[in-house]
């Protein structure tokens, strides 16, 4: 069974597939009105969202396929403590694939092992959100032409942000890339993203707290929100909320031929004022997600049939460590096994599988 969990679940050739039928969707929408004629996609989101939920419904929709769900996990029997596995076997039972969206760092993860249809991460937790990065890759290629050659400035809540870890990982599959990471010192992107991802192939970042200094080299600006609800500390968020706000005078330091991406909803990190620049491109961003959708919907009921789970690669290690984060799902999914991936073996480094928390082994 084929689910899409993390970006890199899909090759860089099926992504400029699912690009070339993006494209085509735009340019003759009315091939695909049928395609997805008596199909159901459940939309199961246990934490808020307008455009990833509405742009997968009316994805679904455009197809002419069916949608249920719902958007709050108080309306779902999670208040009653229905596991994630649990949930993912009933939908299982009522729809064709499903796109889930949850707080919890690898829940879609673990319903993706235990249902038999496609599951499709809308986002989990501060983790990932690979869906966004389709429209993030489509966005680039259609306002820049291209996805190579590229220095790319990513901003604002690079610690919480799954849309930046998702993002690094399919852009580090391109050449030519470069990322600037401007973020304050709390804020930082993850070390599993540094050392599971930017280090091991090699793609060059830098540092720094000045957006205005980033400014001129960049081809692409990828702002993002202080994300409040992930932080413990409501003083912390206080303190870090404005750290970036891009205004009109920034965007004069910019090249001519840039793009300015947000996955949305902005808070106040974009002025209102720079939405007239024509390098302002996150609202047609938030279309091309909706084309992307399609796409991917398309592609992951076409491939449906097989129902053999995805093999597990790498060498595991089942129950014998710990996972200590607690915005894991292991830390509140009924007997869920605690399972590390070998990543590292001369430093006996380990990932939880579910949130890739580092636990570090000596035999
Ligand atoms: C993002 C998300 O939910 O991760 N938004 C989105 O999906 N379009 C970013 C955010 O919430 O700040």
């Amino acid at each position: 069974m084929r689910s899409v969990i993390n970006i890199t679940d899909l090759s860089v050739g099926e992504i400029d597939e699912l690009m070339n039928t993006a494209l085509d969707i735009v340019a003759h929408p009315e091939k695909y009105w049928d395609r997805c004629k008596h199909k159901k996609l459940a939309t199961l989101f246990f934490e808020p969202s307008t455009r990833t939920r509405l742009s997968f419904e009316a994805a679904m929709l455009e197809l002419g396929g069916t949608v249920l769900g719902f958007s709050q996990a108080s309306s779902s029997s999670a208040v009653k403590g229905e596991s994630i596995y649990d949930t993912a076997k009933m939908i299982s039972c009522y729809a064709d694939i499903m796109a889930m969206r949850h707080y919890k760092e690898g829940a879609p993860f673990v319903a993706s092992r235990a249902a038999s249809i496609p599951v499709i991460n809308a986002g989990d937790g501060g983790h990932f959100h690979p869906t966004q990065t389709l429209a993030d890759l489509l966005t680039i290629y259609r306002e820049m032409g291209r996805l190579n050659d590229l220095t790319i400035g990513l901003c604002g809540d690079l610690k919480y942000g799954r849309t930046v870890h998702s993002l690094i990982e399919a852009m580090c599959r391109y050449t030519g890339i470069r990322f600037v990471l401007i973020a304050p010192e709390e804020l930082k992107l993850p070390s599993y993203v540094r050392y599971n991802v930017l280090d091991p192939k090699g793609v060059p970042y830098t540092e720094t707290t000045s957006l205005e200094d980033a400014m001129p080299e960049l081809d692409v600006l990828y702002m993002t929100r202080v994300q409040q609800e992930r932080f413990d500390d409501p003083a912390d968020y206080e303190r870090l909320k404005d750290s970036y706000i891009l205004n009109a005078e920034k965007m004069a330091l910019a090249k001519e031929k840039m793009c300015v991406l947000h996955p949305l909803p902005r808070v106040n990190e974009i002025s209102v004022a720079v939405d007239d620049d024509p390098r302002a491109a996150y609202f047609r961003q938030a279309l091309n997600g909706k084309y992307m959708r399609m796409a991917l919907i398309l592609k992951l009921l076409a491939e449906a049939g097989d129902k053999t789970p995805q093999p597990l690669d790498g060498e595991l290690v089942i129950d014998e460590l710990h996972c200590d984060n607690p915005k894991c799902i292991s830390a509140t999914e009924q007997e869920l096994k605690h399972m590390f991936r070998l990543v590292n073996p001369q430093k006996g480094i380990y990932r939880c599988i579910y949130c890739e928390n580092k636990k570090v082994r000596t035999k």
